[in-house]
């Protein structure tokens, strides 16, 4: 059931995707080779925390850390390890959901780790492309893939890369993951009509290649990869379909 958010929720959720926002620019600025990710997380926790918000993730089924950090050919997922030590030409992603008087926003970005290839930062920028594109096409009456799944994979493929399909973008902000499930690629499944009052991510995961696959990982129940060892780049906003059209929520 898809829930058609109210005034007073949508004022809620949008604090706490600021918060969100304003969080994953702090955390950013750490970004550096030497650093590692369990840094990473104690930093974003703390503002979090220090900003009288909750980190979504923590223990959320399980998952042992506050934010997620997934560096080059993690797909999403990565857990923060003082073990996991940024190195220059890295690319990591990191993914922020805040809950704030128990609303929820949800955003992440992907960035470099000092100087990366051109294949790498072609990567990213095709990636937060892709997203952009999606989220601007959004409007009320169209249909949700035709916006998002449609529009990223036709944009992708002739760069050779492909959006993973075993994951998607979520509805958001009384809850973690709400309906609807947001396909990033191109498919009839459960397509809905746009309404105003719809909150929901889109965020793609975008592999540098055209195969889409990945393998979760058994031992720790969370980290997703890419199956052919490609790297991958994901950017995340939580938005909200408007009377006329769509408005960015994760924005500072
Ligand atoms: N923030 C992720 C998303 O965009 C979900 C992370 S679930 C966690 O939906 F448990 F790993 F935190
Ligand atoms: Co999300
Ligand atoms: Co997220």
């Amino acid at each position: 059931m898809i829930v058609i958010k109210n005034k007073t929720q949508i004022e809620g959720i949008k604090t706490s995707c600021k918060l969100a926002a304003q969080t994953l620019e702090y955390v950013s600025q750490f970004i550096k080779p030497g650093v590692n990710t369990e840094e990473l997380n104690i930093l974003a926790h703390q503002f979090i925390i220090d900003h009288h918000a909750i980190p979504a993730p923590l223990n959320y089924s399980g998952f042992p850390k506050s934010i997620c950090t997934s560096i080059n050919n993690v797909v999403c997922h990565g857990i923060p390890y003082v073990k996991d030590v940024l190195k220059e030409g890295n690319i990591i992603n990191i993914d922020i959901t805040t809950i704030l008087n128990g609303f929820f926003g949800d955003t992440s970005a992907t960035f470099p780790v000092g100087k990366i290839s051109p294949e790498a930062q072609n990567l990213i920028d095709k990636t937060y492309q892709s997203m952009i594109l999606a989220i601007n096409s959004l409007k009320p009456g169209l249909m949700l893939n035709d916006c998002v799944g449609k529009n990223i994979e036709n944009y992708l493929k002739p760069f050779g890369y492909s959006p993973v399909h075993d994951l998607g973008g979520h509805g958001v902000g009384l809850k973690f993951h709400e309906d609807p499930f947001v396909y990033h690629f191109k498919t009839n499944q459960e397509n809905i009509r746009l309404k105003p009052g719809m909150v929901f991510t889109v965020e793609p995961m975008v592999n540098a290649s055209l195969n889409w696959h990945v393998n979760f990982d058994e031992s720790d129940g969370w980290t997703v990869r890419t199956q052919d060892g490609s790297l991958s780049a994901q950017f995340e906003h939580t938005v909200l379909i408007t009377k006329t059209g769509v408005e960015i929520l994760t924005k500072i």
